[in-house]
């Protein structure tokens, strides 16, 4: 185990698995977003300060998924950030995607139906093989969000780019935990509220800034321009010539909590959360006789789950029919023998 390796700083309840529906705020997050709330209740700072958050995460998340910062825009939500992207795709484009993908990075493409954008989706295993000279776009999750997935998406961005097609790769569940590299995609999405631990509303893109040329920036506003002071009012229009003019005006006390988060992250370093969340994940899947798997999300049938689990106090989730159990930074193996007590006892 790795556990020594990771700070604490959190305050979990015993029990919590269930980072794959939102991750728990490290300390340093939880008190800034604190500080931040006391001066807006007093009007106590400039607005500027909040949003100063978000330009340290979109730094923090660049470094994390080894992206150059001016290809990083931040949102709020993933659905919204793949909405302008697949507003790009040309008439008639096809569309492959895992049939089990999170409605965020599915929906966003089937809207366009009437102007013939066709989705074609397969099993998460065989979309590889799906891919093909027909094929516009893959649009997949790095690790799937109902079963715990994982994804080679350096084998899809391979296969994609062997037909021209472009991959857009929701990343929601794998950064925070899993060494992801943007140079596999060429457009990423994530949502900083599970495994990165953030206040819900923080999101990134990150864009191959030649595919970006070929997308227009359709939530474009004042925080979207090249200086964004310059940007209150009036014409012309004036864009961030980088993946900035993809920004939507942030939320502010997300950001506060991401960026102080994200530091968290950054500090205590992938690989280690990588190390600590499949070694639990595989404690418990020991527990209940199942053989060892790659990922920090673990999804199986088993009888009465929710049940046992609520009866013992312990938060999971039921998604797709099974048993969907998630294990991170402030889980302990404690928690991990309390869930496999509660299912086999
Ligand atoms: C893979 C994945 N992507 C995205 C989201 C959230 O999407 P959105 O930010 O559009 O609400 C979730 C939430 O469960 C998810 O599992």
């Amino acid at each position: 185990m790795t556990t020594h390796r990771i700070p604490d700083l959190w305050e979990a309840e015993p029990g919590y698995l269930n980072t794959a529906s939102y991750g728990l705020p490290p300390r340093p997050a939880w008190v800034a977003l604190q500080a931040a709330l006391e001066d807006w209740r007093a009007g106590r700072t400039a607005w500027e300060d909040w949003a100063a958050a978000g330009e340290r995460a979109r730094h923090s998340f660049a470094r994390l998924v080894g992206a150059q910062t001016a290809d990083v825009a931040v949102g709020s939500q993933v659905s919204a950030l793949v909405g302008v992207v697949a507003a790009a795709l040309p008439d008639g484009a096809r569309v492959v995607v895992p049939e089990i993908e999170f409605a965020s990075n599915l929906f966003p493409y089937l809207v366009h139906a009437d102007r013939g954008v066709e989705v074609v989706t397969v099993p998460t295993g065989r979309l590889l093989d799906a891919i093909d000279e027909r094929t516009t776009a893959v649009a997949y999750s790095a690790v799937q969000s109902a079963t715990g997935e994982v994804t080679d998406m350096a084998a899809v961005a391979a296969a994609a780019a062997a037909y021209g097609a472009v991959t857009v790769v929701d990343a929601t569940q794998a950064v925070g935990w899993l060494p992801v590299a943007a140079v596999h995609a060429d457009v990423l999405v994530c949502a900083a509220y599970k495994w990165l631990m953030s206040p819900r509303g923080s999101a990134f893109l990150v864009i191959d800034p030649e595919l970006a040329e070929r997308v227009r920036p359709l939530a474009a506003g004042w925080y979207a321009g090249e200086d964004v002071h310059a940007s209150y009012y009036g014409p012309p229009l004036r864009l961030a010539k980088d993946a900035r003019r993809f920004d939507v005006s942030p939320g502010w006390f997300d950001w506060v909590g991401t960026a102080a988060t994200l530091a968290v992250v950054e500090s205590i370093g992938v690989p280690a959360a990588h190390a600590h969340d499949v070694a639990l994940a595989n404690r418990f899947r020991a527990g209940l006789g199942l053989p060892p798997g790659d990922s920090a999300i673990v999804s199986v049938d088993w009888p009465a789950a929710a049940q046992r689990l609520a009866a013992a106090g312990i938060r999971a989730a039921t998604r797709a029919g099974s048993l969907r159990a998630s294990f991170h930074l402030y889980t302990t193996e404690s928690d991990v023998d309390a869930a496999v007590a509660a299912l086999t006892g």
